[in-house]
């Protein structure tokens, strides 16, 4: 247990804990002394993340989360609550995608999906954590965007869009709870290298990663380290002249082109 860490004494709820982001967040964030409630619609996952904070001598403890049911993101508030005693910190990571294409191909049920789970998830999880960050004297709220919440591209109208909104409601919660010291800010990242990300248009991490490269700045992808540094940041008081604003991690993808001829 880090007790000089930037989160020492927070207790933090990750929501797609289980996944490449949402681990490393949550294993940046325990090793900064948060205590961590790992939350996944995988259980399994969960567990094994908790598993190895715990092994590498944080506290954290998964808890099975669907952020589309109310009465699962009340539960996994509770639950942190009773198990390490207050909540002062959420991170919004869990998403899911689409099958690739336009308007006319995209199924009015994987839009309705990623719908539910990429915005409607983030709102019932504010909604959650409000009281008990309240009661805590305050807390901060990080969720994860895209830089292509800042931009289209091809063949994914829903994800873009729930991502455009994901930036628009975390400036309106800053804006609501400002007066209860809880701030909300995003993080956009470009092209991370995670398995989600790449097997959607490439055959393999390697293939994606040597084609996204050149599209950045800094002539490569981005790690899962490096959001989970961001969140960390915003997360903790270093952020603290900083509320309903976005944080771009994106290698200088948005600066340099801005344009989707290299998807992520
Ligand atoms: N990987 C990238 O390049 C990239 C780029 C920009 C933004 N992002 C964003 O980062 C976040 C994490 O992405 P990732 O690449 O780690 O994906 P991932 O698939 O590894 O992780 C997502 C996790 O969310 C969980 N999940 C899905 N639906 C859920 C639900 N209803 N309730 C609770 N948990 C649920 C999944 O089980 C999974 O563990 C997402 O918000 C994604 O949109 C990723």
């Amino acid at each position: 247990m880090n007790e000089k860490g930037l989160l020492a004494g927070r207790v933090a709820i990750v929501t797609g804990g289980g996944g490449e982001i949402g681990s490393a967040i949550a294993r940046r964030f325990a090793r900064e002394g948060a205590c961590v409630v790992v939350g996944d619609l995988e259980p399994a996952k969960a567990a094994r993340i908790a598993d190895a904070i715990c092994a590498e001598g944080g506290q954290a403890a998964p808890h099975a989360l669907d952020v589309c049911d109310p009465q699962s993101c009340a539960d996994i508030v509770a639950f942190a609550v009773k198990r390490f005693g207050k909540l002062t910190t959420l991170a919004n990571v869990a998403a899911t995608v689409t099958p690739l294409g336009d308007v006319e191909k995209l199924a009015l049920e994987h839009w309705n999906r990623a719908l539910q789970v990429n915005l409607t998830g983030m709102f019932l999880m504010c909604k959650s954590v409000a009281s008990a960050m309240r009661e805590t004297g305050g807390g901060a709220i990080v969720s994860i965007a895209s830089s292509h919440g800042h931009i289209g591209m091809p063949g994914r109208p829903a994800y873009c869009a729930t991502k455009a909104a994901v930036l628009h409601l975390s400036k309106c919660v800053a804006i609501d709870y400002a007066p209860y010291k809880i701030r909300s800010n995003t993080i956009s990242p470009g092209a991370i290298d995670t398995e989600r990300a790449a097997l959607q248009r490439y055959a393999s991490r390697e293939e994606a990663n040597r084609a996204k490269g050149p599209a950045y700045l800094v002539g490569r992808t981005g790690s899962v380290d490096e959001i989970a540094a961001g969140a960390t940041f915003l997360a903790s008081d270093e952020s603290s002249f900083m509320t309903g604003t976005d944080m771009l991690i994106d290698g200088g993808y948005l600066a340099f082109k801005g344009t989707t001829t290299n998807p992520v």
